[in-house]
C-alpha cells in the first residue's frame, strides 16, 4: 500500500517471468515450442490428477472442442449456471444445441444442484458446474445427479485453477474440464488455456481438431508481454497511488470506469466460431515456460488469496447491509474474487474509492433473462438478484496485512456512511 491506496487487482506473475517469455519468443523454434508445451501439459495433468491435458487458445474454444468431442449436436441440451461469463453459453448454439440455464445459490454464486436436477430433460447431454469466483460447486451432489441421469460433467475451472473440493482438485472430479490463463487469472501463461479429460478418445479428438493451426502469432504474445509488464508496473505500490488510482477516481466522476471500459470484452452472440477472436493459434514455448514457472508456485499464490479471503470472511461477516459469500460444504475456495452484495452497491463503491479502495462489478452476467439469449429464457432469480448489487473487493495475493486492515476499516466505515 502506498498513501492508503489499494488496487482492485494485481497480477500474479513477476517481471522476470514476463521477460523470460519475451526471450523465448525471440528464440524458440517449432520443436522447442512442442517440447515445452508437452512439458507444461504433463505437469498440469499431474497437478490436477488427470490423465490428459491439452493446451488450447482459450477456455471458450476448449469448451467448444469438448462439446464436439463428446458428440453434442443438434437438439441436445447443455445445462449452464445462470451466472457466468457470456462466452460459455455462446458456444453451445454453434453446435446446434441449446444452453439451458439453471440457477445458482444466492450467496454461493455457484450452480445449485437442485436447480440442475430440475433442468434435466431427456435431451440433456452435459452440465457445466462453474467454480465461479474461485468457489468450488457442490460436486458431491452434482456428480450424483449427473450419474443418475447419464449427463456428462464438464467443470468450468476458469476462475479456480488449483482449488479443491473435499481434498480433490477441481477438474479431476467430472469427466472433463477447462481452465484459462489470461493475464488477470490466478496463474497465467500470458494468453492461453487448457482442457483436461479422463477419456482418451475425447483427448484424441480434441488434439485432432487442433492439428494444423499455426502457432500463435509472435506479435500477439509480444503484446501480452507488454500489457503484462504495464499492468505489473501500474499496480505496483510505488506507482499505483500516483497514476491509476487518480485515473480511476476521475474516470468514475465522469461516469466511466477507465479500467473496465477499455479491457472489458463486448458481449456478443457468436454466429460462427471464427468470430471468436480466441479460436486459433497453437501454444508456444513462451507461454508454456511461464505456465511451468507459475505451476511451481500455484499453491503459494492461491494460499495468499485464501489467507486474505478468510480474513475478510471473518472481519466483514457482520457489517450492516453487507452480505458476504457462502461456500458449499466441502468446497475449499481459492478466493479468485471476494464478492459481496450490498443494496446500495454504487454508493458503497464511491465511498470506498474516497477511502482509497478500488473495487469492480466484474464481468459476469445473469442469464435467466439476458437480451443475448432471449430464446433460452428461464427464471434464475438468484443469479439476477446477485448480479444487481454485487461488487468485488480486492483479495489478490499482493495485499499486505496493512492493506487488509485498511480495506476492512474502509468497508466498515463506507457501509456506515451509505447506510
Ligand atoms: C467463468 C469463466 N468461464 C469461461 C471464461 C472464458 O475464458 P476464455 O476467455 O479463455 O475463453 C471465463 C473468462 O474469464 C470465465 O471467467
Amino acid at each position: 500500500m502506498a498513501f492508503g491506496r489499494i488496487p482492485r487487482f494485481s497480477p500474479s506473475f513477476s517481471p522476470a517471468e514476463a521477460l523470460s517469455a519475451a526471450a523465448s519468443l525471440l528464440r524458440a523454434d517449432a520443436a522447442e515450442d512442442a517440447e515445452a508445451v508437452a512439458a507444461f501439459e504433463g505437469r498440469f495433468a499431474e497437478l490436477i490428477g488427470v490423465p490428459h491435458a491439452i493446451m488450447v487458445p482459450s477456455a471458450r474454444y476448449g469448451f467448444y472442442l469438448l462439446l464436439q468431442a463428446i458428440g453434442v449436436g443438434a437438439g441436445d441440451e447443455v445445462i449452464i449456471p445462470g451466472l457466468t461469463y457470456f462466452a460459455i453459453p455462446a458456444m453451445v448454439p454453434l453446435l446446434g444445441a441449446r444452453p439451458v440455464f439453471a440457477d445458482v445459490g444466492l450467496r454461493s454464486h455457484v450452480l445449485d444442484p437442485e436447480a440442475f436436477r430440475a433442468a434435466i430433460t431427456p435431451r440433456t447431454r452435459a452440465v457445466v458446474p462453474t467454480h465461479l469466483f474461485g468457489t468450488p460447486c457442490d460436486m458431491g451432489a452434482i456428480q450424483q445427479i449427473a450419474r443418475e441421469n447419464n449427463v456428462q460433467v464438464i467443470e468450468d475451472c476458469a476462475q479456480s485453477t488449483g482449488a479443491r473440493y473435499k481434498g480433490q482438485r477441481v477438474g479431476q472430479i467430472g469427466q472433463h474440464a477447462y481452465y484459462t490463463f489470461g493475464l488477470t487469472k490466478n496463474i497465467t501463461t500470458l494468453s492461453g488455456a487448457m482442457v483436461t479429460t479422463s477419456d482418451a478418445g475425447v483427448a484424441a479428438r480434441v488434439r485432432a481438431a487442433l492439428a494444423g493451426a499455426g502457432p500463435t502469432p509472435r506479435r500477439k504474445l509480444a503484446k501480452e508481454v507488454g500489457t503484462g509488464l504495464a499492468m505489473w508496473a501500474a499496480t505496483h505500490p510505488a506507482l499505483y497511488w500516483a497514476t491509476v488510482h487518480p485515473a480511476v477516481v476521475i474516470g468514475n466522476q465522469l461516469g466511466r470506469d477507465p479500467i473496465h471500459a477499455p479491457f472489458g470484452e463486448p458481449e456478443v452472440r457468436y454466429t460462427t466460431l471464427s468470430s471468436s477472436y480466441h479460436s486459433k493459434g497453437g501454444a508456444r514455448a513462451a507461454q508454456a515456460k511461464v505456465g511451468l514457472s507459475q505451476l511451481g508456485r500455484i499453491d503459494a499464490l492461491n494460499g495468499a488469496r485464501v489467507r486474505n479471503g478468510r480474513k475478510l470472511d471473518v472481519a466483514l461477516a457482520h457489517v450492516p447491509g453487507l452480505a458476504t459469500p457462502t461456500y458449499p460444504e466441502g468446497a475449499e475456495p481459492i478466493y479468485m474474487s471476494f464478492v459481496v452484495n450490498h443494496p446500495r452497491r454504487d454508493a458503497l463503491m464511491a465511498a470506498l474509492r474516497k477511502r482509497g479502495v478500488d473495487t469492480t462489478i466484474g464481468y459476469m452476467s445473469a442469464f435467466g433473462d439476458h437480451p443475448l439469449f432471449q430464446e433460452y429464457k428461464r427464471d434464475c432469480p438468484n443469479a439476477s438478484a446477485a448480479m444487481r448489487d454485487l461488487l468485488h473487493l480486492p483479495v489478490h495475493p499482493n495485499l499486505t496485512e496493512a492493506d487488509l486492515d485498511h480495506l476492512i476499516e474502509a468497508v466498515r466505515s463506507a457501509a456506515l456512511e451509505v447506510g
